[in-house]
């Protein structure tokens, strides 16, 4: 089943430009790519919106200043989402972008 993709490559080309730690690292690239499928499964399973489950999946870790103890990422991330979005990004209605804040 398809849905309608948020992430274009120039939103990849973006978070790419700012991510601090290793690409291809333990909460790189590959890692969001794992999450994204799995939330694909999942997401399908439960009825969620998989605009949020994709987002999710390539900034949730966006922010990471290290690979360990990092609590604030997720934090780090929501707001990077919100900064994302006010800049027109990605398209996200008001109560999905609230749905990927609390996710991240
Ligand atoms: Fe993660």
């Amino acid at each position: 089943m398809k849905h309608p993709r948020v992430m274009k490559p120039d939103l990849l080309t973006e978070i790419r430009r700012q991510f601090r730690l290793d690409w291809a690292g333990h909460h790189g690239f590959p890692h969001w790519a794992r999450v994204y499928r799995h939330g694909l499964y999942v997401g399908r399973a439960v009825g969620a919106d998989l605009r949020v489950v994709e987002l999710f999946a390539f900034l949730h870790d966006s922010q990471r200043q290290n690979e360990y103890t990092d609590p604030e990422h997720g934090h780090r991330a929501a707001d990077y989402a919100c900064w994302l979005h006010a800049r027109h990004r990605f398209e996200l209605d008001r109560s999905a972008l609230a749905l990927l804040v609390a996710a991240c």
